[in-house]
């Protein structure tokens, strides 16, 4: 079956993700959650029966007014310290995808794995089959990593230009390299990618998780498209692209250093 390209940031879609669903999900004060999830079910109910009721503005207006203080003078990096610790549960997939998730990456993924922008949780189980370095550059979120045993590399890796070199991986260190929901914080992908292939071994494999309509979109670089992530990979020199869809959004993408 062909995989359907996403939809995304349409004005549709950027006015319900600002108005309503991404404010409530994502940019809620955690204080104010219980408040602002009763208020969403009211939206919900109003909109799928009566969208035209006046109360709907009023109830956008009342979420609004629940929304954490603007974070303007913050940098990226601060804000993903602020939603490590406030967001505790907020993990890449939500509950409901956390299992699969797992399971696929788990099942995958073996050898000397990086759990690149690894955020505050793992996909990957413990397994004698397994190592895991975990990376990301929120010292909040990597305090949080489970797993203490695993390797914690605190790296940016929008500072990874042309040629540059992820400091204290070595050349085919790793068997596979993971990303479940940070393509979209990608400054620069073809270089980070160029970096993968010194990293993998022939063979090694690159993997992305990716929902192109949900996440942090005031901290995204770019949007994510699966033909796009395609043609960056291939650009660079990976081969064996592959690409499925689960619970409609999700991506799960799939490439490989080309064997010698
Ligand atoms: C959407 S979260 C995903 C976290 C985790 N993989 C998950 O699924 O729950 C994105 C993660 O990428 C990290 N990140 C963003 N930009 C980064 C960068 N330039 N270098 C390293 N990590 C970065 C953030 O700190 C955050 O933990």
């Amino acid at each position: 079956m062909p995989v359907k390209e996403p939809v995304v940031f349409t004005p549709e879609w950027d006015k319900w993700m600002n108005m309503y669903w991404w404010m409530v999900d994502y940019s809620v004060e955690p204080k104010n959650k219980a408040e602002a999830t009763g208020l969403s079910f009211e939206l919900d109910k109003l909109l799928k029966s009566d969208p035209q009721n006046c109360r709907i503005t009023a109830i956008i207006e009342e979420l609004r007014l629940l929304r954490v203080r603007e974070s303007g003078e913050l940098s990226d990096m601060e804000q993903w310290d602020r939603t490590a610790l406030w967001l505790p549960d907020d993990i890449g997939g939500g509950a409901n995808n956390r299992a699969f998730i797992t399971d696929l990456l788990s099942g995958e993924c073996q050898g000397v794995v990086l759990e690149a922008m690894c955020g505050f949780h793992s996909y990957l189980l413990p397994s004698d089959s397994r190592e895991v370095v975990a990376l990301d550059y929120s010292t909040e979120a990597l305090k949080r990593y489970p797993f203490p045993e695993r390797k914690r590399i605190r790296c940016d890796l929008n500072q990874v230009f042309s040629g540059a070199e992820i400091p204290c991986f070595t050349p085919e260190q790793f068997d596979a390299v993971t990303f479940c929901f940070g393509f979209r914080c990608l400054a620069y992908p073809p270089y980070l990618f160029m970096e993968l292939l010194r990293i993998l071994r022939p063979g090694g494999m690159v993997v992305f998780i990716e929902n192109p309509k949900s996440g942090y979109l005031d901290l995204c670089k770019r949007e994510f498209c699966p033909r796009t992530c395609k043609a960056l990979l291939e650009e660079v020199g990976f081969t064996s692209y592959s690409i499925s869809v689960f619970n409609e959004d999700y991506y799960h993408i799939t490439a490989h250093k080309p064997r010698l």
